[in-house]
């Protein structure tokens, strides 16, 4: 698997029960029946435009300060754009071996690209269900020549119409706190963006397995596009104001809607105000699954700490600055193991 076609590869090779490196131990396995859905309605970003912009802002701080995920419609970022972005994911999961391994952390032409399968594999005690690509942005014309020709076009199509959503959304989380707005401001929140594609194969026994284990992600805001298949799971904060506290729920597929959730950084950012939730994968046995995340960053080479707004209304910093780089640095080196304590930085 490690310099192959990655679990896909084995897949197409016809196995009837997954290998032992995959068996998660049982406190990881996800069972679906326990699972509800998370019932909140995804909120119309078309209606920030309007009247009811006070209402829709309220709605996302809302929800940033509690589960740290949801979905939005209307959006601005097109449905078919959306659309040839699932079958591009296939369709470049369905090239050749050669033509992805290529991209393999070892032997990329780029340092942008970087294909591969589960996580830290070296590391794992038990291998996650998954490969991916990961494409790193950082101008155009550098990444419509080192991203791969198959799907270049449309991911940075794909990522500069997201980017205004995020925008967006970021007026409203900072703007919550008085924080305005200003190119270089937006710029020291997200300056560094990459764009992954996840293809999950079918799996045997979904049961025993995870697509990815349990983590948070470690920026700003993800934006994420998955496909009809379902087998996302959040879990509920254990300081959340419901008797749900604990419990994992899945994020819904909803037709034409992109997911977001908050990152580590911006909950340090926001002093501890805005959440980032913990989340995992199911796999599942009857059909593959992509899904397509934009995470947008700091730049590593960023001082983080919380915002002097947020810290002067709070009367404490909930946490010490650091520099991102040494951050990401740890979160790349080891396994999907729960939510990153963030207490490093208290
Ligand atoms: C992830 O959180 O790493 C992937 C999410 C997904 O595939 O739905
Ligand atoms: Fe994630």
């Amino acid at each position: 698997v490690r310099d192959g076609n990655g679990v896909k590869g084995m897949v197409d090779s016809g196995i009837s029960k997954v290998p032992q490196a995959y068996i998660q131990p049982a406190a990881e396995q996800i069972d679906k029946e326990n699972a509800s859905k998370h019932g909140q309605p995804p909120i119309d970003l078309s209606r920030l435009d309007g009247p009811d912009h006070d209402e829709v802002a309220k709605e996302i701080v809302r929800a940033a300060e509690t589960l740290g995920f949801f979905q939005v419609v209307n959006h601005g970022v097109p449905v078919d754009l959306l659309e040839s972005l699932k079958d591009t994911a296939h369709n470049f999961f369905g090239l050749p071996a050669e033509r992805k391994a290529v991209y393999r952390t070892e032997v990329s032409p780029t340092p942008l690209v970087k294909y591969g399968t589960s996580f830290v594999p070296a590391k794992e005690k038990a291998l996650e269900w998954k490969d991916y690509i990961s494409m790193v942005y950082t101008t155009d014309a550098e990444v419509l020549e080192h991203w791969p020709i198959e799907c270049r076009e449309v991911a940075l199509e794909y990522l500069k119409r997201s980017l205004e959503m995020v925008k967006k959304l970021l007026h409203v989380l900072m703007g919550n706190f008085g924080v305005e707005l200003d190119d270089s401001k937006i710029d020291s929140l997200i300056g560094r963006k990459t764009v992954n594609m996840n293809y999950y194969p079918t799996c045997p026994n979904p049961e025993l397995t995870v697509g990815v284990g349990r983590h948070s992600d470690m920026g700003t805001l993800t934006v994420l596009l998955q496909d009809g298949i379902g087998g996302l799971y959040v879990n509920i904060p254990e300081d959340a104001d419901t008797d749900k506290k604990g419990e994992w729920v899945e994020i819904p597929p909803v037709p034409g809607a992109l997911v977001i959730n908050v990152g580590d950084m911006l909950q340090i950012l926001s002093n501890g105000k805005y959440k980032s939730a913990e989340h995992r994968v199911r796999t599942t046995s009857t059909k593959s699954r992509v899904s397509i995340p934009i995470f947008t960053i700091p730049k590593p080479t960023e001082k983080i700490a919380p915002l002097p707004q947020v810290v002067e209304n709070d009367g404490i910093a909930r946490y010490r600055e650091f520099v991102l780089a040494d951050y990401m640095k740890s979160f790349f080196a080891n396994p999907h193991d729960g939510k990153k304590s963030l207490d490093f930085a208290r």
